[in-house]
Order: C-alpha cells, then sequence, then structure tokens
C-alpha cells in the first residue's frame, strides 16, 4: 500500500514538473508549489475539509486556530500581508532566511529554488485583499482567547519497580502496570 503511495506522488510531481521549464517564473506555477508544498494545509482556512478544494476568497488568509506547545500559542499568518510589505527581491532574501516558531517548517521553504520563491510571490499577490489580521501569538503560559490544537504531548507515567524509582511525593503503584502516581 505503502509503495503504491510512493509511486502514485512522485509520478504526479514528474507530471506537474514536467509542465513547467526549470527556470520559469509564472502565478500558475505559484500556485502549484503552494500546494505540494503544503501551506494550503495550514495557512487557508477549510482547505483540510474541503479535502484540497482551494476557495479564492480563504487562500492563503491564514486561521485563527491556534497551534500550542512549549512556544506559547502560534497562527498559521494571512500570507497576503508579507507580500503587500516587501518587493519580490525582499521576498526571496525573507523567505531564504526566515526561521518562526512551530509548527512552520521553515527549514523546508529555505530551501525553496529561487524561481519556485519568485512563482509563489506572484501568486500570493494574485491572491489579491489581504483581508483582516489574525490573533496575536500568545507566549508560553499565556491563555489564547481562540480554540486551539494542543502539540504537546501528555506526560505519560513513569513506569517503576519499586518507590525508591519515583519522584518525591509518589509511589510505585502496585502490579500488574507498575508506575509512578502520586502519594
Ligand atoms: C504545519 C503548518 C504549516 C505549514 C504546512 C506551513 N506553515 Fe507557514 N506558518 C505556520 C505557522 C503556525 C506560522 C506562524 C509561526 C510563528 O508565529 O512564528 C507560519 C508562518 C509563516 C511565515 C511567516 C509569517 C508571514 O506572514 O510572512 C511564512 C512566510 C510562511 N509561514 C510561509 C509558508 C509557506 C510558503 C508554506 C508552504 C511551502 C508554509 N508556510 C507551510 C504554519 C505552517
Amino acid at each position: 500500500m505503502h509503495f503504491i503511495k510512493v509511486l502514485v506522488s512522485s509520478a504526479i510531481l514528474t507530471a506537474s514538473g514536467a509542465a513547467f521549464a526549470a527556470e520559469e517564473v509564472s502565478v500558475e506555477r505559484g500556485r502549484l508549489v503552494s500546494i505540494i508544498g503544503s501551506c494550503h494545509d495550514c495557512h487557508t482556512d477549510g482547505y483540510r475539509e474541503a479535502e484540497g478544494a482551494l476557495d479564492p476568497t480563504k487562500a492563503l488568509r491564514g486561521k485563527a486556530i491556534g497551534w500550542r506547545g512549549p512556544w506559547g500559542t502560534t497562527y498559521a499568518n494571512n500570507l497576503r500581508w508579507s507580500v503587500q510589505d516587501l518587493s519580490e527581491d525582499g521576498y526571496v532574501t525573507y523567505i531564504k532566511t526566515l526561521r518562526t516558531l512551530p509548527p512552520m517548517p521553515w527549514y523546508n521553504v529555505r530551501v525553496m529554488p529561487e524561481s519556485d520563491i519568485r512563482s509563489f510571490y506572484r501568486y500570493v499577490k494574485s491572491l489579491g485583499d489581504p483581508g483582516a489580521f489574525l490573533p496575536r501569538t500568545a507566549g508560553p503560559g499565556e491563555e489564547p482567547r481562540t480554540p486551539f490544537v494542543t502539540l504537546e504531548p501528555p506526560q505519560m507515567p513513569k513506569p517503576c519497580s519499586r518507590d525508591l524509582d519515583c519522584g518525591v511525593g509518589e509511589v510505585c503503584s502496585a502490579a500488574p502496570v507498575r508506575q509512578c502516581v502520586k502519594k
């Protein structure tokens, strides 16, 4: 099953790659980069739910559902704003040096070829009116004002064989599942 999936996805990539010359810069190529790069999965409201049907009024306008973890709560930004503020050359430098909080995969966009970044910029610009800003990032320990997804794994109880294996104020619970629990 996994083998078939890999075959299918590489066939799609080859097919789409063949449609463009390596250095071509175009809005259509930028649209493709945004889809293959998974940008809409986080930055476009309702995209996952619509199983990839792109609503042009919502495309890359960000999502007000937060991502909460040890870094605080972040929001997948409205990407239409930074293309308003920056020139195309400025945007290339911006993406090549981007570093953000999680879960934005900034290390992936940094390796995008320049022609892809330029195409992405033109695509985002073609989407038009940026619309509203999103909720601001909440710091660690600050309560977010929106619904959020928690990315912190739950702390599982520590396995033990005797009380001494556990921390202060904890005891090792009885068999069959011996784990540290509060006294
Ligand atoms: C897993 C979710 C996720 C994916 C996938 C994702 N982003 Fe992000 N992105 C975020 C989050 C969350 C932030 C905000 C990070 C912060 O506040 O530091 C962000 C921030 C950004 C920023 C900086 C803010 C701004 O408005 O300029 C850029 C640029 C960006 N993303 C571009 C992209 C591009 C391009 C793609 C696709 C190639 C992409 N992102 C895919 C979640 C994601």
